[in-house]
């Protein structure tokens, strides 16, 4: 007799973190829907946080219980695949490789948030953003643990099919309507009314992800520690060099290139810039007073006055849109704010893009 062991929480909670994973996954590598590719990452977070509480109050099958996480089993379950019996509502493979899976996203999700800290001061670890700490590392960690939930997941799915066609179990189908033979005779408690349960869990999940992407502003993104107010601290150089274009923060290249800009005013990218000597002054003094804060976007020496966009970085970086958009959408290459919303407070980041 088929048991319905698995309510449609359990299945909208298990569902839900697979898609997660997986559309974040895939957006891993397009820098400019970072924030997706956090949204995604986030509600994987929200996901397991509402897992973990489900261990204690769901159904026998979705219950922390219904593991087996015995290392014997495991090896038994290996050794005589076909004729293993579970002592478990779930096997020893399938187990500990949801117990993995569930900590790897956990560890991804918050390596992820800290990289976002410290590389672009967003989120609640911006703070980290002011300390010297090594980005790569925290990158490569945030990738190994990426690519080690990628790899449990494949061998996850790779063990459910195994179940299916070569044991002929139900497992797949269970997936979906929940049910499956149980060897056992003790009785197995039922969830059988909990569409109402899931469909708030699923509801409140969507929201939580509309939110996250509405409002950028949200603590997991904002990252007002990496914003400067010129106005305060440079009001000269801000004043001044405002008259033409736009602000162009200190920040944005090295103090060597700003110097050569500085000193070199009277033929200012073909215009003459030239100021009277006092108000240089000044403004040298708050470049260099300014100097050495940290940049993770810094365009480092350009030579003799070159433009930011003529660099192989900056090229590099915006290569999704080549000059033909620039024409078509009458935006100058030069006119960063356009795109970078906080351009002149000296931010740039893939959550402050318009
Ligand atoms: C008289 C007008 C004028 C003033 C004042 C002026 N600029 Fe410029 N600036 C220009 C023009 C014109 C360009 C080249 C066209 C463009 O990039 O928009 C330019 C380009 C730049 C660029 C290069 C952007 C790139 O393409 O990489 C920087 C940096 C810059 N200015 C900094 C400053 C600073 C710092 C000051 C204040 C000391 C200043 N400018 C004052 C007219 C001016
Ligand atoms: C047409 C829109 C647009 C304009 C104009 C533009 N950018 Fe960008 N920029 C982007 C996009 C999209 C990205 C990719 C997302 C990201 O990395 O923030 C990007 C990325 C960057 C990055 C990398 C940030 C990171 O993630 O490490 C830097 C630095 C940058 N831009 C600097 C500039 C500067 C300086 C200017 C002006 C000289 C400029 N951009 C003009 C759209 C633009």
């Amino acid at each position: 007799m088929k048991t319905l062991l698995f309510s449609y929480t359990t299945r909208i909670l298990h569902f839900l973190f697979a898609c997660f994973v997986l559309l974040a996954y895939l957006l891993s590598d397009t820098n400019s829907l970072l924030w997706l590719h956090s949204l995604f990452g986030i509600c994987v977070l929200l996901i397991v946080g509402l897992r973990i509480f489900w261990f204690f109050v769901s159904e026998d099958g979705a219950k922390i219980s219904s593991f087996d996480l015995k290392l014997s089993s495991l090896k038994n379950y290996v050794t005589n695949y076909f004729s293993f019996k579970n002592e478990k509502i779930r096997n020893p493979a399938a187990s500990y490789s949801a117990i993995l899976m569930w900590i790897l996203a956990v560890l991804v999700s918050f390596v992820g948030l800290i990289l976002i800290g410290a590389k672009y001061g967003s989120g609640i670890f911006g703070y980290l953003f002011l300390l010297d700490i090594d980005k790569h590392l925290i990158k490569e960690a945030h990738e190994l643990f990426g690519n080690l939930l990628i790899l449990v997941a494949f061998f996850h799915v790779a063990g459910v099919l195994g179940d299916n066609f070569l044991k002929r179990s139900d497992i797949a189908k269970a997936m979906f309507n929940g049910e499956m033979k149980v060897a056992q005779d003790k009785k197995i408690s039922t969830f059988k009314n909990s569409s109402l349960i899931a469909f708030i869990v699923l509801s409140l999940t969507v929201l939580f992800g509309f939110y996250l992407g509405m409002v950028k502003t949200n603590i997991f993104f904002n990252s007002e520690i990496s914003h400067q107010n010129y106005k305060l601290l440079a009001p000269t150089m801000v004043g001044e060099c405002k008259e033409c274009h736009l602000f162009y923060p200190p920040n944005v290249t090295s103090l060597e290139t700003q110097m050569n800009i500085l000193n070199d005013l009277p033929n200012h990218f073909g215009t003459d810039a030239s100021l009277d000597n006092e108000t240089l002054v000044k403004i040298i003094n708050e470049t260099k007073k300014l100097a050495p804060q940290k940049s993770p976007f810094r365009f480092e020496d350009l030579a003799n006055s070159e433009s930011i966009v003529k660099t192989n970085r900056w090229k590099h970086l915006h290569e999704e849109f080549d000059d033909g958009w620039f024409m078509e959408n009458k935006v100058k290459k030069t006119n960063c704010k356009a795109c970078h919303i906080n351009f002149e407070d000296g931010s740039i980041n893939p959550f402050e893009l318009k």
